[in-house]
């Protein structure tokens, strides 16, 4: 049986910021089928409490004890089906699938490259990077109840994705766990080299007619750059996600900084880069104990070794009120907080 139960688990190497937090119970599937299985007996440990379902730890921050039961996905698995759509299982690594992909001659998720976390936490996010959002490639999905363990497929339309978000993060959604993701990718390349780091870096390699492993490779590259890796240094990414502010908000901001940064958003709106808000505060590099900010890109959060939770929070909390006081922007944090 691919159903593993334990009682007081350590959860410090199932989250990417390496944080120290106690379940109470612990259930971990690897084996799709046991789905409905483990998800009754997940129901009958966490009682009224609840269950939290862990991926690849990469996108929460626990900040204390979690009482209710962990339902750890960890199903592996990836095939073609017809008509150039994939699947995976939602305990496969994101960045495998995109990789294996990628090998089989698929274009589409190059830009999505080494994006830490599983299968199944991609439309929960509906992660993105350098111009793509998964979205643009989703088929479908297929989720079980959490409370009834009623079995069913959802459309892309039925995801309601949104800029990091989608119907999973919504009240009703929320019942919902992610067992299998179908994305419909292309054979023809399509490259979407608009963000500029993505044509500079294949620029900088010389490289003119890109292929979409090219493309990943630069991608990749700049990641690597930017953003630390949680094996040598524990974090979540992005804490926060870029605030979306009236455009009639910006124009008076650029008044003020006429170096402030934005991307168009829908009408009459503009998104704001958090790691220019956060960097023009001064907390680039900043410190309070073994919780910081990343010296190479404010909006990353990191835990310098023996962190706490609680404390990476508090330090999210005093960017947030900075940010607000400079600017009334109010920080939204990206990862789910415990
Ligand atoms: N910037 C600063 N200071 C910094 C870092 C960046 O001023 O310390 C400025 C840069 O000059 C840049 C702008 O902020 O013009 C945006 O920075 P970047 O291109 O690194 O992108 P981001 O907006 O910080 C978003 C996503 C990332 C994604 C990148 C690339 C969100 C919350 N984050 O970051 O996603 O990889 O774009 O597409 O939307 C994640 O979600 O965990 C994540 C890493």
């Amino acid at each position: 049986m691919g159903i593993t139960v334990e009682h007081d688990f350590d959860l410090t190497a199932l989250n990417t910021f390496g944080v120290s937090a106690i379940a109470q119970t612990y259930v971990r599937i690897n084996d799709d089928a046991d789905f409905p299985q483990a998800v009754s007996i997940a129901n009958a440990l966490a009682g009224y409490r609840g269950i939290f379902v862990l991926g690849g730890g990469s996108n929460v921050l626990f900040t204390q004890q979690y009482n209710g039961c962990v339902l750890h996905v960890d199903t592996k698995g990836m095939r073609e089906l017809s008509d150039n759509v994939v699947e995976a299982m939602a305990g496969e690594s994101w960045h495998r699938f995109v990789m294996w992909s990628l090998e089989l001659g698929y274009c589409g998720l190059e830009n999505l490259s080494l994006i830490y976390g599983t299968v199944g936490g991609a439309p929960i996010q509906n992660i993105g990077a350098y111009g793509v959002e998964l979205r643009e490639v989703f088929h479908s999905c297929d989720v079980i109840s959490r409370e009834t363990g009623e079995a069913k497929r959802l459309s892309a339309d039925d995801c309601r994705f949104g800029y990091r978000d989608s119907f999973f993060k919504s009240f009703v959604g929320r019942e919902w766990i992610v067992r299998r993701v179908r994305l419909r990718l292309s054979r023809s390349p399509a490259l979407r080299l608009a963000y500029g780091d993505v044509r500079n870096e294949l620029l900088a390699q010389g490289i003119i007619e890109a292929t979409p492993m090219d493309v990943s490779r630069a991608v990749q590259a700049i990641r690597t750059r930017k953003l630390p890796d949680p094996v040598l240094l524990g974090n979540a990414g992005s804490f926060f996600k870029n605030p979306v502010i009236p455009a009639a908000q910006y124009d008076d901001l650029k008044l003020r900084y006429p170096d402030a940064l934005h991307y168009p958003d829908h009408d009459g709106w503009v998104k704001v880069p958090a790691a220019w808000l956060i960097d023009q505060c001064g907390f680039k590099g900043e410190r309070r104990g073994a919780a910081g900010v990343h010296a190479h890109h404010a909006l990353v959060l990191v835990n310098h070794g023996g962190a706490t939770g609680e404390s990476l929070w508090v330090l999210a909390q005093e960017i947030i009120a900075s940010v607000e006081a400079k600017f009334r922007i109010t920080l939204e944090p990206e990862p789910l907080v415990l």
